[in-house]
């Protein structure tokens, strides 16, 4: 099946000339939940802002279900809905006004049977008079969200649904997409939470300045996370690390003075042994040996930083 998302070599350069996006290429497959991750400035908003047209990409194309999404625009922009990072509604206007007009804008008939179904999904339903001032903070996101869900799309994203909002609302929020899944919806979430990726996501991408910097399926970066470091220390630092001991699984620190073995702390052999025996016989000395564990925010950080690189 083709992805329901195309992103190809998609560049922003703002009036400034700062380039917001440096060529990202993103394919989004039906039916999954990708959570974007990337610090403040990373480019998120403006990514999700060019795919749903509100910004126009400097170059590159984006196609969702086929569609190009400027040639194609209101096809493209009928299939994706969008809940904005920032909280923009009429606080005169009634709930469920506010999702009815929705639907309209994209000119689909009115349906009070699916809009019912909305705001009792996202337990807005009580809640249907009442004016949209009258709402909690964490309510607004809901009815942002049944905006969104109003015309029906089959992708929807959430520019940082949970930034700010409280742990309970956040689990709520958590909850939601996992049904919007089960009706198939395809789902984009941006957050800077690393556990929010962890808990929801089927596939995680990571971006900074601009460009992403990986995209890999959750439990394959879990399984990377069980992983352990053996720093290696030598009395004299090296230039290379010699034939006899080159792998995958090694390697050796910037300034010279370590070798770094990763290996997997579920095999039942660590190759420990193996590589120290080996260290010696190519007549290396130690100084010292130390273990480490890797986590997914010690990934996250090195990625980011290496990103931020000139
Ligand atoms: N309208 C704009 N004009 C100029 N620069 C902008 C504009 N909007 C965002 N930026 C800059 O683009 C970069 C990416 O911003 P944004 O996409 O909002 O990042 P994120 O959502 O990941 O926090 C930031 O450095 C931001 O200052
Ligand atoms: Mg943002």
């Amino acid at each position: 099946m083709p992805p329901i998302v195309e992103i190809t070599a998609l560049r922003k350069a703002y009036a400034s000339g700062f380039e917001a996006l440096k060529g990202v290429d993103l394919s989004i497959e039906e039916g999954e939940i990708l959570a974007l991750l990337g610090p403040n400035g990373a480019g998120k908003t403006t990514l999700i802002s060019t795919v749903c047209g509100i910004t126009t990409a400097t170059s590159g194309t984006v196609r969702v279900a086929g569609h190009d999404t400027v040639e194609d625009f209101r096809a493209a922009r009928s299939m994706i809905g969008l809940v904005p990072q920032e909280i923009n509604l009429e606080p005169f206007e009634r709930v469920k006004n506010t999702v009815r007009f929705s639907r309209g804008l994209f000119g689909k008939s009115p349906n009070p049977a699916l809009i019912e179904k909305i705001l009792r999904q996202l337990s807005l339903w009580d809640k249907r008079d009442s004016q949209i001032r009258e709402l909690s903070g964490g309510m607004k996101r809901r009815v942002l969200i049944a905006k969104a869900l109003s015309h029906e799309p089959r992708v929807l994203f959430l520019d940082e649904p949970t930034a700010g909002v409280d742990v309970e609302l956040r689990r709520d929020m958590w909850e939601i997409v996992a049904d919007l899944k089960r009706d198939g919806v395809t789902i984009i979430l941006t957050t800077h939470y690393i556990e929010e990726a962890e808990a929801i996501a089927d596939r995680i991408g990571v971006i900074a300045a601009g460009e992403i910097l990986l995209v890999e399926d959750k439990d394959k970066l879990m399984s990377r996370m069980g992983k352990k470091e053996l720093e290696v220390q030598l009395s004299e630092p090296i230039s290379d690390i010699p034939a006899s001991l080159v792998s995958d699984a090694l390697r050796l620190k910037a300034d010279g003075t370590a070798l770094i073995y990763t290996y997997d702390t579920k095999s039942e052999r660590t190759g420990i042994t193996q590589l120290l025996s080996d260290v010696a016989a190519a007549g290396l000395v130690l100084r010292d040996v130390v273990t480490r564990q890797s986590s997914l925010e010690d990934i996250f950080v090195d990625l980011v930083s290496e990103g931020e690189a000139p």
